[in-house]
């Protein structure tokens, strides 16, 4: 098995509770290792790039305007399978039906919201995480 890199978005909710550094920690102790970190306001344009295959959902403008609300991390793990095991870690979609032990399943809930605030995002794929990395680090 090949060594991959993911992307790793921790979102404007996980930034403005201080989760940071609990996350980051998470992926870390799992024994992927952190390529590159950094902290940044998203641009319009890179999330519509980011999250192309969502233009036209309902949810598709709620999500950019959350993705817009405040800073965001953006984060290179690299490891074998880490793309798999980063999402594994981060547990699905909704924080109210992830697992208890996941990043979204411990420290995420549903707010009621128009979209879901998550924490965080993977890459789903080898081709996704080199477009998305292009994306955040080009
Ligand atoms: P992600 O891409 O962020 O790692 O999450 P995912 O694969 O689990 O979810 P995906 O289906 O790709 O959706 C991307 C993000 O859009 C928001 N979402 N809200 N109905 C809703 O309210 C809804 N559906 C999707 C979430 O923030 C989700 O992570
Ligand atoms: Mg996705």
């Amino acid at each position: 098995m090949s060594i991959e890199r993911t992307l790793v978005l921790i979102k404007p909710d996980g930034v403005s509770r201080s989760l940071t550094g609990s996350i980051l920690g998470r992926v870390e102790a799992k024994g992927y290792n952190l390529v590159d970190v950094k902290l940044m306001n998203a641009t319009r344009g890179q999330l519509e790039q980011h999250y192309e295959e969502h233009i036209g959902k309902p949810f598709y403008e709620p999500l950019v305007e959350f993705m817009l609300s405040g800073p965001i991390v953006a984060a290179i793990f690299e490891g074998e399978r880490v793309i798999e095991g980063f999402r594994s870690l981060a547990g699905s979609t909704e924080p109210t039906a992830a697992a208890p032990g996941t990043i979204r399943g411990d420290l995420g809930r549903d707010w009621g919201l128009k979209v879901q605030q998550n924490l965080v995002h993977g890459s789903d794929s080898t081709e996704s995480s080199e477009r998305e990395i292009g994306i955040w680090f080009s």
